[in-house]
Formats: C-alpha cells, sequence, structure tokens
C-alpha cells in the first residue's frame, strides 16, 4: 500500500510467526502468484492524477486481487457466470477489482445476469467507481454502487446471497483513532495491527456469502493472517487459506481465500 510511511513504523507489531502448515500454505500462495499471468487492468484512463487525492489508486495489492480473481477463473470453472449471480466488493475506491470481475464474468458469459454492489465509506469513491464501470461498459443495472460503512446497508437485502466478495481493506497498523474517516485516509487506516476494519468486516463476510460462495480479501503479515483464518473457522465454519502472495516493496501482500463450501 502506497501510504504505509515512516511515520507508521514504531507501530508495527512483532514480526508475525506461523505454524508450520500455514508456513507451508503460504509458500504454496508464492508459488501460484509466480505462476499466475498478470491480469488485464480495465480501461482506467477516464481518471485523472487529481482524482487520486480523494480515491485510493489501485496499486500492488489491487494487483494482486485482480490477480487473484483472474486466476481463478482461467483455472477453476466453478466461479464463472453461470453459477455466479451476485458479487460484492466491500471498500470498491476506484472501482477496478469489481469492474474486472464483472468484464470476466461477461466475458464468460455474454447472457450473465450477474450483479455486483460495490460499497464505500467514501463517497468519491463512490463517484469513481460508478464512473469505471460506465467507463468498461458495464450494463448500468449489473453495477450498483452504494455509499455505507463496510455492507451494512446491504446485509438484509444480500444475506446469504454473495457469491463472490472482495476486499482490500485499510490493513495499515495506525492509531485506533485515525480509523473511521472517510476520506482518503480511510484507505489504509487499519488501527492496532491493522486489524481494526477488518475485524468488523469478518462477521458480515460470513453473514454474506452464499452456501458455495468465495471471498478474496488482502492481507499483510502484520495483521496476523492466521489468526483472521481462525476466527472465521472457529467462529464461522469458513475455511480461509493464503491464496497468492507476494512482496510487494517491504512487505509480503496475500490474498486469503475464504471458502463456505464444506
Ligand atoms: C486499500 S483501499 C482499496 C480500494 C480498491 N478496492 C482497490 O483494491 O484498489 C480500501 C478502500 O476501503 C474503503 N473503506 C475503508 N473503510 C471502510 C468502511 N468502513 N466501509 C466501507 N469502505 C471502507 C476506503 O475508502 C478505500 O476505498
Amino acid at each position: 500500500m502506497s501510504s504505509s510511511s515512516a511515520e507508521y513504523l514504531e507501530l508495527k507489531p512483532a514480526p508475525t510467526t506461523f505454524s508450520v502448515n500455514f508456513a507451508r500454505l503460504n509458500d504454496e500462495a508464492i508459488r501460484r502468484a509466480k505462476e499466475c499471468d498478470s491480469a488485464k487492468m480495465p480501461n482506467m484512463d477516464h481518471l485523472r492524477m487529481r482524482d487520486y487525492d480523494h480515491v485510493y489508486e489501485p496499486s500492488d495489492d489491487t494487483y494482486l486481487l485482480i490477480d487473484a480473481i483472474g486466476f481463478d477463473i482461467d483455472s477453476d470453472s466453478s466461479l464463472l457466470a453461470a453459477r455466479t449471480s451476485t458479487t460484492l466488493e466491500i471498500g470498491c475506491g476506484t472501482g477496478t477489482p469489481g469492474v474486472y470481475l464483472m468484464m470476466r464474468l461477461i466475458g464468460s458469459l455474454p447472457s450473465s445476469s450477474t450483479v455486483h454492489y460495490a460499497t464505500d465509506i467514501n463517497e468519491a469513491a463512490i463517484r469513481v467507481a460508478k464512473s469505471t464501470a460506465l467507463h468498461n461498459a458495464l450494463p448500468e443495472d449489473q453495477f450498483k454502487a452504494v455509499k455505507c460503512d463496510l455492507a451494512s446497508d446491504l446485509l438484509q437485502q444480500l444475506e446469504g446471497k454473495v457469491d463472490v466478495l472482495i476486499f482490500n481493506p485499510p490493513y495499515v497498523p495506525t492509531p485506533n483513532d485515525e480509523v473511521g474517516s472517510n476520506g482518503i485516509e480511510a484507505s489504509w487506516a487499519g488501527g492496532v495491527n491493522g486489524r481494526v476494519v477488518i475485524d468488523r468486516a469478518l462477521p458480515q463476510i460470513a453473514q454474506l456469502l452464499s452456501r458455495n460462495g468465495i471471498a478474496y480479501v488482502v492481507v499483510v503479515d502484520d495483521n496476523n493472517p492466521e489468526e483472521i483464518a481462525h476466527i472465521m473457522e472457529d467462529r464461522h465454519g469458513i475455511r480461509v487459506a493464503p491464496w497468492l502472495r507476494r512482496k510487494a516493496r517491504n512487505e509480503y501482500l496475500t490474498i486469503l481465500k475464504m471458502t463456505t463450501a464444506a
């Protein structure tokens, strides 16, 4: 994440140690990331540099997320449009990951009636995400962007219905009082261990996923991904595995893949 500036370094938790099993899964995720082709980004030339003063500019975490979606669509037909009717991105920023997902689903099945929902706490992100969808020719009735905290305003409507959920959260460790803005700082400020927003999202993810649903969540090691996996498995019966893992600047980014299927 581009905003992990030196001022946050002293807040960094002790280096995370992983169990032997989780370390092995991390190694597999590194291998998978090396095998995987770089996904082709949606067209973003409707945006200017000044837009990124207000909305998170796609970065290494965004690219890894898109690569994970592309990898699974290329290698696992179960993700294809025929069985995907509802998708959701929490914290959509420019909308790039959700637009990519929809373009791949519609590309696989042009008659796809999948509806994508995008949320963000930042009003500017909602405006930009809608323009990204339009600019990439997504039908308006298949891309709905809603300003809200996490997916709170959609919980009732989408409970148990989301087939693919994506979330690149604010994961940088910061003081807790930096969490909760609705401007650009909301893109990175993650509170203690970078976990404040992530931890609030976990029960919502569990509530929203459909029976065969999949969630892709970006984390860094400071977030203690193994503990996140235990929380999801123990409290919600959702399996979690590191899926793609790649070093970016001074940290490892990991996509945690969460699945409800037994
Ligand atoms: C790291 S950025 C990711 C943006 C985009 N998904 C991407 O991958 O490029 C995190 C996004 O989450 C949003 N966000 C932060 N806290 C949120 C919350 N409580 N509810 C909804 N969105 C939130 C931020 O405004 C920001 O757009």
